[in-house]
């Protein structure tokens, strides 16, 4: 497939695309027009086919899309044709919720192992996955061929387990601690702030009630 450069905003929405295709194909839907799905998605029609064009445009041919080619060729787009070996440093809440979702082995990530600097946590397991002491785990990383990290530390620590990570072979950090990681080039990061997302949602409910009135819900003002 032709490489040239794509947009973060394409690439932000295949996922998506991967999610919807993969419940459409779990359905037993053979072919779907850019139509169809727009109505699903809730896109518009020219939008998808925009998108899809960055990829050579899948073959549209007759009536829709292939819908197992389509999810097949965006997983693959996505690596999801692929295994990531991951692992989590920091088994407290977040860390422990993560590695008890089974959904993410289903799309090739797969958790090894599990790392915490608390002697108390040591030893103990998390859905089957051993939590291991922090001295380990330049070793684990590099035996066992980890690709990902996933931090859910607090911010404190993050920039030097980062720094770890990246000397002994890590691709990619997952990264939850509220920190910018400053990473050499060719170490992917991804920063996920879910306060970030629940901003977005506070700024709809106002932006809402601004050009609704504010009757709808009432949430009430935050009391200082
Ligand atoms: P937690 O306190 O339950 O767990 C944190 C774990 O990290 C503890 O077991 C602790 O021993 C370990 N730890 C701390 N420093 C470490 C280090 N340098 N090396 C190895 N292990 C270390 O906290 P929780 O609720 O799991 O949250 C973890 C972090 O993730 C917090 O700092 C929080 O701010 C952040 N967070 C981020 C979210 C996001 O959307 N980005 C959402 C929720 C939490």
């Amino acid at each position: 497939m032709e490489t040239k450069l794509i947009s973060q905003a394409v690439i932000g929405r295949l996922p998506r695309y991967f999610r919807y295709l993969g419940d459409l194909k779990d359905a037993g839907v053979e072919r779907i027009s850019s139509q169809e799905l727009s109505e699903i998605m809730k896109v518009t029609a020219s939008q998808i086919r925009q998108d899809f064009n960055n990829f050579g445009g899948f073959g549209q041919q007759g009536y829709g899309y292939n819908v197992e080619y389509l999810y097949k060729e965006i997983g693959k787009i996505l690596g999801m044709d692929q295994v990531h070996n991951l692992v989590i440093i920091g088994a407290g809440n977040l860390g422990s919720a993560l590695a008890n979702y089974m959904n993410f082995e289903r799309r090739g990530f797969i958790f090894r192992g599990m790392f915490d600097k608390n002697p108390d946590l040591i030893g103990k397991e998390v859905r089957g996955i051993r939590i291991l002491p922090m001295e380990e785990l330049e070793r684990f990383v590099r035996e066992k061929d980890i690709d990902i990290a996933v931090l859910t530390i607090p911010k404190a620590g993050a920039v030097e387990v980062a720094e770890r990570l990246v000397q002994n072979g890590i691709r990619a950090i997952w990264n939850f601690a509220h920190v910018d990681l400053n990473v050499p080039k060719g170490i992917q990061v991804e920063n996920v702030h879910l306060s970030d997302s629940l901003m977005k949602l506070s700024y709809k409910i106002n932006r809402y009630m601004q050009e609704n009135g504010s009757t709808a819900g009432s949430a009430g003002e935050r009391k200082a």
